[in-house]
């Protein structure tokens, strides 16, 4: 089944073609095409996203990169057409919503039209872990019980699933998601947005251990997180260092500690949600899951607690329309779509 995906939740304008097979017992992916057209140099000079600003990108970019497309589709061929619905900015959801319900009126009238949850494109990117010659394949025996550690710009939400098509949320973030605090540290250190990446390429050259940033709520019994106190920290240290230009090493000190204290909180929680659910599995997703430091941290956990570890290519953790193809498969195979209107409080 070909499935045609559009992705305007933030940022990005991204689209993909994917064919989709096995049903629930072996979900498989072939993807043909995925596009990404990224609006980060338009919302560079803000420090971060603006709503209006992404929504006339979105108006701009939808048509033109739909046209590209449409010379290499088999309108015919296309069973379901996937969009994002939620959550996200409001005026950028509603963008990709309008432009899906005309496309699937004009050119796709026998296509199912399904709503995706772009929590569920990032959860459910584990499945495109791994390849096999040009399918995107996992065993699905023997994975559950997981844990999924999905942490992205808006969200940090820790989940036990007990199948592909069960799952319990058992903690998110009380306050700031983790990526927001990458973005916001990164500001204080006058780095561009988006600060993730940024930060992470900063700390390559710092002393993780260098300044003892607190690791908030890692140890309470719970699995919330929150990273508001850990970002107020870095103002704080900042500001006492009383001065406005700050040499290099002093940059990537901060980064590397600040990197490091997230990725201990997140490591700590995961794994003792892992202990305590003997999961067989962790996934991670979400932009976050980018870093590669907290890949190699949640790898080396569960190498330890012998568990499997998913997680996608980085060009599928930050947002895409391949992993919107995935959620809308499984909607579909789950028989769960959602309201096609956007929704940009939508949860898992
Ligand atoms: O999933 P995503 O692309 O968009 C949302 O759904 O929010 O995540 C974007 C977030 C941003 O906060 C960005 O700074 C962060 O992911 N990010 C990273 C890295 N790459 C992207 N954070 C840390 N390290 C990275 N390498
Ligand atoms: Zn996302």
């Amino acid at each position: 089944m070909k499935i045609l995906a559009i992705e305007t939740s933030c940022d990005e304008t991204a689209f993909a073609l994917v064919e989709a097979g096995g049903g629930l017992i072996s979900p498989k992916f072939k993807i043909i095409e995925n596009v990404v057209s990224s609006q980060i140099s338009i919302h560079r000079p803000w420090g971060g996203v603006v709503p209006n600003l992404a929504k006339r990108e979105h108006q701009k970019n939808l048509p033109i990169i739909f046209k590209k497309l449409l010379d290499k589709i088999e309108p015919s061929s296309i069973g379901i057409l996937a969009v994002t619905v939620g959550p996200g900015l409001e005026p950028a959801l509603w963008t990709g919503v309008e432009f899906a319900k005309e496309i699937h009126k004009k050119y796709f009238p026998k296509a199912k039209l399904i709503g995706a949850n772009h929590l569920e494109g990032h959860l459910y990117s584990f499945l495109l872990s791994q390849s096999k010659t040009t399918h995107y394949s996992l065993p699905t025996t023997n994975l559950f019980p997981a844990i999924a550690l999905v942490v992205s710009g808006g969200h940090t939400i820790l989940l036990r699933m007990d199948s592909l098509t069960k799952w319990k949320k058992l903690g998110e973030t009380r306050d700031d998601a983790v990526g927001e605090a990458f973005d916001k540290a990164a500001k204080m250190l006058e780095l561009p947005y988006p600060g993730g990446p940024e930060i992470q390429k900063l700390a390559e050259d710092g002393n993780p251990n260098a300044i003892p940033f607190p690791r908030p709520m890692m140890h309470t019994k719970d699995y919330n997180f929150s990273f508001s106190g850990l970002k107020t920290s870095v103002l704080y240290y900042l500001r006492d260092l009383q001065t406005t230009h700050y040499s290099l090493q002093t940059k990537a000190d901060v980064a590397a500690s600040f990197q490091k204290a997230a990725i201990d909180v997140l490591t700590h929680k995961t794994s003792r949600a892992a202990q305590e659910y003997r999961a067989k599995s962790i996934f991670l997703s979400g932009g976050v899951a980018a870093n590669s430091a907290l890949r190699e941290s949640l790898k080396t956990l569960s190498s330890k607690l012998k568990t499997n570890f998913f997680v996608p290519p980085i060009t599928f953790n930050t947002d895409n329309a391949v992993m919107i193809a995935v959620a809308g498969y499984m909607s579909y195979l789950r028989k769960k779509n959602k309201r096609i209107t956007a929704q940009a409080n939508l949860s898992l």
